[in-house]
């Protein structure tokens, strides 16, 4: 099973900005709000960590960050980040997927990651991923939200999702698949849903992106 088949290397210039703009802000937020769930001397590896400004927030709180991508241009973005604030952060150009640190981590860190793959693909690497963080551990994940209600709901959040889904799809970015449940992926995995909130991209409950704090259990 192969998993280097979704470089971000050709939009990662612009890819932070497309994501605030198509959900209003909201992608950040579930991002921010990691930073609770992470102590000072945490071991952090942030998974396809892309280039977002959450990875270096944990560093200045003092997390010891590891971050991996697949596309060299995203950890640079990162990498000059850390160097204008003078701070560091173990960076590996790579799949993710054939990672074995000699140590497990405190927090994985997994944002809009496995939403690129399908089910099948989705399953194994959430299962590595799994495997990384230390019993009693915790993974902290961010993606869109499965629909919150009846069948308006689920027509509302397939509205949103589906076209972008496509899009990206048809660009190279990622499978086609529909919203992942996380709760029923992770918990058989020993991880134990410890809060789900939701941030809404317009009025009303749906659509939504997720963040979620799971913890390994013990
Ligand atoms: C949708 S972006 C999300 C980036 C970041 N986590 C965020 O929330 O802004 C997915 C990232 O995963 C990276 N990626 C894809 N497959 C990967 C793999 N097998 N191992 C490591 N990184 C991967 C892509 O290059 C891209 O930067």
């Amino acid at each position: 099973m192969r998993f280097d088949s979704y470089s971000y290397r050709s939009i990662a210039r612009v890819y932070d900005f497309l994501a605030a703009v198509y959900s209003r802000g909201q992608i950040g937020a579930t991002k921010r709000m990691q930073i609770d769930s992470i102590q000072t001397g945490n071991r952090v590896l942030y998974a396809g960590a892309g280039a977002g400004s959450e990875i270096l927030m944990a560093a200045r709180f003092g997390a010891r960050v590891t971050s991996i991508d697949l596309a060299q241009e995203m950890l640079d973005r990162v990498a000059s980040r850390f160097a204008r604030e003078g701070l560091s952060c173990e960076m590996i150009c790579g799949d993710v997927s054939s990672h074995k640190p000699d140590e497990l981590y405190d927090v994985v860190v997994v944002n809009y990651f496995l939403n690129l793959f399908d089910l099948e693909h989705a399953r194994v690497m959430a299962r590595h991923l799994c495997s990384l963080v230390r019993p009693g551990g915790k993974l902290l994940l961010t993606d869109f939200a499965r629909p919150s209600g009846g069948p308006i709901a689920a027509l509302i959040c397939e509205v949103y999702y589906r076209p972008i889904n496509w899009i990206a799809w048809a660009l190279g970015f990622c499978a086609l698949h529909p919203i992942l449940d996380y709760e029923r992926l992770l918990e058989p995995m020993g991880f134990r849903i410890h809060s789900a909130r939701r941030f809404p991209v317009l009025i009303g409950a749906n659509p939504a992106y997720v963040s979620i704090v799971a913890e390994r259990n013990p």
